[in-house]
């Protein structure tokens, strides 16, 4: 396909030796609006690898790497079927390129090679990514569902009541069980996911229990702060103002930060009360290990969203949504509803 770069830009598979200027990209192209981000990672391949089959695609302009892409085929249940689904990740392209086609040149040989393999395609934008969003629509793409960062600062000193640890695959089926089953569902590949996971917890018993997992995406996909929004700059001036210094605050960041973070995936809670010691238990634990930035992975209709919210300062809290865009190789047979979110995906 010829874009409006008249088909100048030179589309290839990723070598190993394209490492350094994909890296380099990567840094150039923060996203969000209010929370600007851009990311930091050991080797570009580093996120595929947490998939079974990839591929990754460069973009370049007179040997100049210009556009990068992404996308894993996954096995996936559909209503319960087993079904290959491609996910597609990790799009950028070089701010002084953008608008000649680029984006679509590359996600054109991404669909093509995706749906060679799979019966379904999906990917994930924060949800005011207007380009992004005009762009996989154009492909066929369309909104199926979203989910939300709830984003806090690890609070300090708090009591909390004893968390035992477990196994991932406990958690992983204690949230199958508890918020199952879903139309569309891609299971964990535990095997290949070591070098994010941290730890799992349980706290309390039967139905007074909640658990869920660490996942730290800092060798994979670090993010280092370009931007914060107003609330939070609000909220770390005021923790240095002399009279406020007497309360312990938490750590807020501020820009040109690399955020030390863990993503909670596989919450399930049986009740606020349970949801809410979870909380306070992985937050402990967060700070003792020097992390002070936790993103709840919250998908639609979860029960526990205030729950883990209700310690942290509300000026420093965030909620950014990210939207699921989906595509079916063939006609639909039935609009999907439920959707499990896997954390190498976010
Ligand atoms: C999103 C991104 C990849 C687009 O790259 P690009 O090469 O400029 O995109 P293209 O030139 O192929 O244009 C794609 C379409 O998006 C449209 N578009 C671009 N910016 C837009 C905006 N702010 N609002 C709405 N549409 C927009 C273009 O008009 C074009 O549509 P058209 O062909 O119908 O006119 C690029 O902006 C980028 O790298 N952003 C930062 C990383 C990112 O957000 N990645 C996506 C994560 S899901």
């Amino acid at each position: 396909m010829t874009g409006r770069d008249g088909g100048a830009t030179h589309i290839a598979r990723f070598r190993p030796t394209d490492d350094d200027e994909a890296l380099d990209l990567e840094r150039r192209c923060p996203q969000g609006r209010k929370l600007r981000l851009s990311f930091r990672r050991e080797s570009f391949q580093l996120r595929s690898r947490s998939f079974s089959e990839w591929a990754i695609w460069t973009a370049r302009d007179r040997g100049r790497l210009v556009g990068i892409t992404a996308s894993a085929i996954k096995p996936a249940e559909l209503f319960g079927r087993r079904i290959r689904a491609g996910f597609a990740y990790d799009l950028r392209v070089d701010p002084d390129y953008r608008g000649q086609g680029i984006a679509r040149r590359l996600m054109s040989v991404a669909h093509e090679w995706a749906f060679e393999r799979a019966e379904l395609g999906y990917t994930y934008t924060v949800a005011d990514n207007r380009a992004a969003e005009h762009l996989i629509s154009d492909f066929g793409a369309d909104r199926s569902g979203s989910y939300e960062y709830l984003i806090a600062p690890a609070c300090r000193e708090l009591p909390c009541g004893d968390a035992s640890t477990i196994p991932p695959e406990v958690a992983h089926q204690r949230h199958l069980d508890r918020e199952g089953p879903f139309d569309f569902y891609t299971p964990p590949d535990w095997d290949r996911m070591r070098t994010g996971h941290v730890r799992s917890w349980l706290v309390g018993k039967g139905p007074d229990s909640a658990s869920c997992s660490a996942w730290d995406n800092s060798a994979i996909l670090g993010e280092t702060i370009e931007a914060v929004p107003l609330s939070v700059q609000t909220a770390r001036l005021a923790s240095r103002l002399p009279l406020l210094r007497l309360r312990s605050w938490p750590h807020f960041p501020r820009a040109g930060e690399a955020i030390r973070s863990w993503y909670l995936f596989d919450v399930t809670a049986a009740s606020s009360a349970a949801a809410w010691t979870l909380a306070r238990a992985v937050a402990r634990e967060a700070m003792e290990c020097g992390v002070n930035w936790l993103y709840w992975i919250a998908p639609d209709d979860v029960s526990w969203k205030e729950a883990v919210l209700a310690d942290a300062p509300r000026l420093a809290t965030l909620r950014v949504r990210y939207l699921r865009m989906l595509q079916h190789r063939d006609s639909p047979a039935q609009v999907i509803g439920k959707s499990y979110v896997d954390v190498r995906d976010v």
